[in-house]
C-alpha cells in the first residue's frame, strides 16, 4: 500500500496514520514529525525549517524534496508507505512523481480526509492546550488553513485528474474515521 494521506492542518492525517500502518504494515511517513525532530535536535534542515513552521508558512520545496528523498530510500519504505504532509503543492507533487518513478515505486492513491475548517479551529486550541504545540495558537493555524486553500488543495484536484483520489468525511469518532477509510481503500481496489 503506497497512500498520500491529505487532508488540512488538524484534519486527522498524523492519527489515522499512526492506526492505519499497523492495519497495513507499512510505514508512517510524516514530513511535519521529521521536521519537529530537526528542529527539537538543531539539526541543519531544523535551523533552517523553524522560522517557516512557527509561523504556519511551508518550508522551501528543495529543503522538502532531500527530507523526502532520504526517508523514502530506508529499507522500511520498500514494502509501502503512508505520506503525511507530503505533497503540499504541485511541485512537489509533480517531484513526488519523479521520486518514485525513479524507485519503481508509484501511489496506489491519495486519500482526502476533509473537515471544516472551524472544526479545526477547535481541535487544535484544544491541542494547543495539551501539549504547546508552537504553530497551534489560533492565528498561525488560520494561517495553516488559507496556505492549505492556497496551495494543498490543488494538489487534491491534480490526483482527482489522475483517477486518483478518494475523499472521505473526517469527522465524528476516530474510529468511524477509520473504518470510512477502510471502506474507501476497499472499494477504490487500493493494494
Ligand atoms: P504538519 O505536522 O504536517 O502539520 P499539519 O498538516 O498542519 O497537520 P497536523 O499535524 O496539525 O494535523 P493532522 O492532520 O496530522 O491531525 P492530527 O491527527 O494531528 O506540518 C507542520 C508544519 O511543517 C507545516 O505548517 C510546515 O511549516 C511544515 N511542513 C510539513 N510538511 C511540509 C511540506 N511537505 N512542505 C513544506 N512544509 C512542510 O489531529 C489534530 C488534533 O485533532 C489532535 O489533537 C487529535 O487528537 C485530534 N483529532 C484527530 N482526529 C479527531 C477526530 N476524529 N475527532 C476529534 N478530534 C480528533
Amino acid at each position: 500500500m503506497r497512500i498520500v494521506l491529505m487532508g488540512p492542518p488538524g484534519g486527522g492525517k498524523g492519527t489515522q496514520a499512526t492506526i492505519l500502518k499497523e492495519q497495513w504494515n507499512v510505514p508512517h511517513i510524516s514530513t511535519g514529525d521529521l521536521l519537529r525532530a530537526a528542529v527539537r535536535d538543531a539539526t541543519p534542515l531544523g535551523l533552517k525549517a523553524k522560522a517557516a513552521m512557527d509561523a504556519g508558512e511551508l518550508v522551501s520545496d528543495d529543503l522538502m524534496l532531500g527530507l523526502i528523498e532520504e526517508r523514502l530510500g530506508q529499507s522500511d519504505a520498500r514494502t509501502g508507505f503512508i505520506l503525511d504532509g507530503y505533497p503540499r503543492n504541485l511541485c512537489q507533487a509533480e517531484s513526488l512523481d519523479q521520486v518514485l518513478a525513479r524507485i519503481q515505486q508509484p501511489v496506489s492513491g491519495a486519500l482526502l480526509v476533509e473537515v471544516d475548517a472551524e472544526k479545526i479551529v477547535e481541535r487544535l486550541a484544544k491541542r494547543a492546550q495539551q501539549e504547546g504545540r508552537s504553530d497551534d495558537n489560533e492565528a498561525t493555524v488560520r494561517k495553516r488553513l488559507a496556505i492549505y486553500a492556497e496551495q494543498t488543495a490543488p494538489v487534491a484536484n491534480y490526483y482527482a485528474e489522475q483517477g486518483q483520489l478518494v475523499r472521505v468525511l473526517g469527522e465524528g469518532d476516530i474510529d468511524e474515521v477509520t473504518q470510512r477509510i477502510l471502506a474507501a481503500v476497499t472499494q477504490a481496489g487500493w493494494d
